[in-house]
């Protein structure tokens, strides 16, 4: 117990004041002296150290914990920290009171006390039990000075200052623990100092011996500047930092060799990374994983990347050739590591030396590849896409298009012609023939350009540029307006244009039907939209800007412009003529007439047409289902482009607060409150399309005022599944309603979603009214899966940054992952915890949705 008399003068304040890193001014994490009630400092025994509350010389009441048991022998009296964060030194203040100022206790007073600490990614349960074989000594540390009687009379204290490096410390923060062993020591604060290297962590790879500090066995130095602590505390030179060298991790502050299995082939901070699909590592410290028998990875590639057996026999012919086209057929012999998902054909003008390349996918053994220039050698590569990835690369093809035939017109076109092996496929080749119907835009182009100009010049040559992903320029960016419409819309003699019946009235004039009579080709049908006469400079600019947009997109599912009529009056846009006119009219009199799969289908559609505009960086603005129409084959295309500036056309747009005409119902809400426009915004209207089309053109909210639509979207509410919805699609729609539009799928998931509900038609089959139970005991029901790749997984949950953990740790798919434990999180790098938990929480949602779909069905 304490002893009573002079003793009680000897004050133990322990105050702790934490800085955060990298500030020059001290910024008090945690004091001791302020908290009000108890402190998380644990004593052990309980009556070994006493927590007292003392007044300081302000009269402010401050927490002090106390300890003196100097008569009794054997003391063991531990007091204990709450979880400090991770920091770089700790600075002890204390006084000491010497033994000999003590009468009768030279047998068991103590000058010195022990410091330690244990280490924890996350502060430990209340209920774990004290062991103190679980700490690690920092030091035993004695006083400089004592406190004396003299000192007593006075009330003048004598700080000893001590500054230790605690640690390494490699997890996410620690506990400081004080054995007393039956002294009388005052501590006066725990306290840290100012500032600290963003690089701390790492300094657990460095080892001191007599002023010098060096790195760790199997680490090596980094130049990156990290700052030392000197002993007053204050941060003084600048050192490298260590990391682990290649083959080795860092655990608890040593560099470790990779066990089998594992491997990492850069020295840094990551940590070994599992051998990726067939590859294994046999010895410890491996930089690289071999692959296994008959599996072969390409000299190229990374050796993240799995191994794979070849599956093309490495012959790829050419079948026949036309001035513009190549068709070109493989074999497949040998029995793939894993599924065949699709083949990937690369190629480029052997000129151009792969300056710029195409890329094109199929699902079966050959291709045709068209808008390919007359009399020119191309060279060909094809990869097979499996499960598990793609296999390398076959060597190079080259093959040479026909001579120019003047007479024939090129297409200008990619086009995927898949030769579909009949036999047990028939669901594949219906879905094959239902894309091709439905149409994704130009099969899978990408390309590197030298530059911008390189671009332009090709598409002034007259040819669909060969290849590149396409990115929209805003007409709005051109001095002259009317270059824009030169440069993206063909002028039309207005003599090949025969008008036949007006079929509606937009902002600028009349709608009509008619045709287009081009020399040497089929009559096609078109609408033609006319600009009325008296028109001001800025109405025939604002007219025309829709030509000059539309007329950069090359898209199944997007309105074709055919050409513009500019040197004549009136003033025209002819775009291909769309039979059964605007979607939603088009629903609403054919309510209940078409199954989920056909509204599914339009619902593909406007996703393949919304996935090429934001691939281009196009942002439409007015995706609603009025602005979609429809072929006499059911075929959605996305049109309405002239008013994605202005919505001025648009009767759903109203004036916000902030000025702007914003078709409130379809908006996001973040483009209704700050004019924050994007694909995420436009990902919103989508789902709002959704409603639409299933709900057969019912109106979103339906009387609602704009007003209580925002309030309602505000407070949270979101539009009911349309009767006879299956709840996998007003799933998507929830999706798609997120708040935070990072939260939204983007169209590719979209897209890939909708694929799968048609591939797996059962998944259909659920309604969002029937499945009330469904919701009901599963209110927490995650999202669908829709994020095909890791990485767009990991966007969606914002954890980006982790990509290449996954990826370098052979996790590839999303089935791979959603058996990760948290232990498996760890090992690939991600130490921070609440990082760790969102990942991990999204894994176990990930495994219920897994989980629900197979249940009914869905396929992953
Ligand atoms: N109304 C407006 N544009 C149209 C089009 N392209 N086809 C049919 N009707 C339309």
């Amino acid at each position: 117990m304490w002893p009573k008399g002079n003793y009680c003068v000897l004050l133990f304040l322990l105050r702790s004041v934490l800085s955060e890193p990298g500030t020059t001014n001290q910024v008090v994490l945690l004091d001791t002296t302020t908290v009000l009630g108890e402190l998380d400092w644990k004593t052990y025994p309980v009556n070994g150290w006493d927590a007292i509350t003392e007044m300081d010389e302000q009269n402010r009441p401050i927490h002090t914990f106390q300890v003196c048991h100097v008569m009794e022998p054997n003391q063991n009296n531990w007091l204990r920290s709450g979880w400090i964060r991770r920091q770089a030194a700790q600075r002890l203040r204390f006084t000491l009171r010497d033994c000999n100022s003590i009468p009768w206790v030279s047998g068991t007073c103590k000058e010195t006390f022990n410091l330690f600490y244990l280490q924890s990614e996350e502060p430990l349960p209340s209920t774990t039990r004290f062991r103190p074989t679980d700490y690690a000594k920092v030091d035993t540390i004695a006083a400089d000075e004592s406190f004396t009687q003299t000192d007593l009379g006075d009330r003048v204290l004598r700080l000893n200052t001590e500054v230790r490096e605690v640690g390494p410390i490699t997890r996410k923060g620690f506990y400081l623990a004080f054995q007393d062993v039956g002294a009388c020591i005052a501590l006066v604060s725990v306290k840290k100092s100012g500032r600290v290297s963003r690089h701390s962590a790492s300094h657990g790879l460095v080892v001191s011996s007599g002023g010098e500090r060096a790195c760790v066995e199997n680490a090596e130095e980094r130049d990156t500047p990290k700052l030392y602590c000197g002993a007053d505390g204050d941060w003084l030179v600048p050192l490298g930092r260590c990391v682990c060298s290649i083959g080795h991790e860092e655990i608890d502050g040593h560099c470790q060799a990779c066990k089998p299995g594992f491997f990492k082939a850069f020295a840094g901070n990551t940590k070994c990374s599992k051998c990726p699909p067939h590859s294994s590592s046999h010895d410890q410290a491996a930089t690289v994983c071999h692959c296994d028998k008959s599996f072969y990875r390409a000299l190229k590639d990374p050796s993240t990347m799995a191994c794979t057996s070849p599956a093309l026999v490495g012959v790829v012919r050419k079948d026949w050739a036309t001035e513009n086209s190549i068709a070109l057929s493989w074999e497949q012999v040998e029995q793939p590591p894993a599924d065949i998902v699709d083949y990937e054909v690369k190629y480029y003008e052997r000129e151009q030396e792969q300056l710029s390349y195409s890329s094109t996918r199929t699902r079966t053994p050959s291709v045709v590849v068209t808008g390919l220039r007359p009399s020119t050698v191309y060279v060909f590569h094809v990869r097979t896409r499996t499960t598990a990835g793609f296999t390398a690369y076959s060597p190079n093809f080259e093959f040479s298009t026909a001579a120019e035939d003047p007479d024939v017109a090129d297409q200008g076109q990619v086009l995927v012609v898949v030769t579909a092996s009949v036999g047990g496929f028939s669901l594949l080749v219906i879905l094959t023939l239902f894309l091709l119907i439905t149409g994704r835009c130009q099969g899978y182009i990408k390309a590197r350009m030298k530059s911008e100009e390189k671009r332009r010049t090709r598409f002034h040559s007259g040819h669909v540029p060969f290849s590149g992903i396409k990115t929209y320029v805003d007409p709005d960016t051109y001095e002259d307006p009317t270059q824009a419409v030169e440069e993206f819309a063909k002028e039309i003699d207005p003599s090949y244009i025969c008008i036949e019946r007006v079929i509606g009235a937009g902002e600028f004039g009349e709608v009509c039907s008619g045709r287009l009579r081009l020399p040497g080709r089929m009559d096609v049908p078109v609408a033609i939209k006319t600009l009325k006469g008296g028109y001001s400079e800025q109405q025939r600019r604002d007219f025309l800007r829709e030509a000059s947009i539309m007329g950069q997109f090359s898209c199944t599912n997007i309105i074709r412009l055919e050409g513009v009529v500019t040197n004549s009056r009136p003033v025209m846009i002819v775009v291909e003529y769309m039979e059964n006119g605007a979607l939603d009219s088009f629903l609403r009199t054919r309510d209940g007439q078409f199954t989920v799969l056909q509204l599914v289908g339009m619902l593909r559609g406007i996703a393949v047409g919304m996935t090429y505009l934001s691939d281009m960086g196009y942002v439409h603005r007015d995706l609603a289902a009025r602005n979609i129409l429809i072929d006499k084959s059911l075929v959605c295309k996305v049109s309405d482009f002239g008013m994605s500036r202005v919505l001025e056309d648009d009767s759903e747009a109203a004036y916000t607060a902030t000025g702007g005409k914003i078709p409130i119902r379809w908006t996001a809400p973040e483009a209704i409150a700050y004019g924050k426009f994007s694909s995420a915004s436009d990902v919103w209207s989508y789902g709002i399309v959704m409603w639409e089309v299933m709900s057969y053109g019912e109106r979103p909210y339906w009387e609602m005022s704009n007003q209580d639509v925002i309030l309602s979207i505000e407070e949270g509410y979101r539009l009911p599944a349309p009767m006879g919805c299956p709840v996998t699609l007003h799933q998507l729609m929830l999706h798609c309603w997120q708040k935070e539009a990072g939260q939204r799928p983007n169209f590719t998931d979209v897209l890939s979603f909708l694929d799968k509900l048609i591939i797996s038609p059962g998944s259909l089959l659920t309604l969002a009214n029937d499945a009330q139970s469904l919701t009901d005991s599963s209110e927490d029901l995650p999202d669908y899966p829709l994020f095909i790749s890791i990485g767009d997984w990991l966007d969606s949950i914002k954890m980006s940054q982790y990509k290449n953990n996954f990826l370098a740790a052979g996790y590839t798919t999303l089935d791979s992952i959603s058996t990760m434990s948290v232990d498996d999180i760890r090992r690939i790098g991600i130490c921070l915890i609440g990082h760790q938990r969102r990942i991990i929480s999204s894994i176990q949602s990930l495994r219920l949705q897994l989980h629900h779909i197979q249940q009914n069905g869905f396929q992953v």
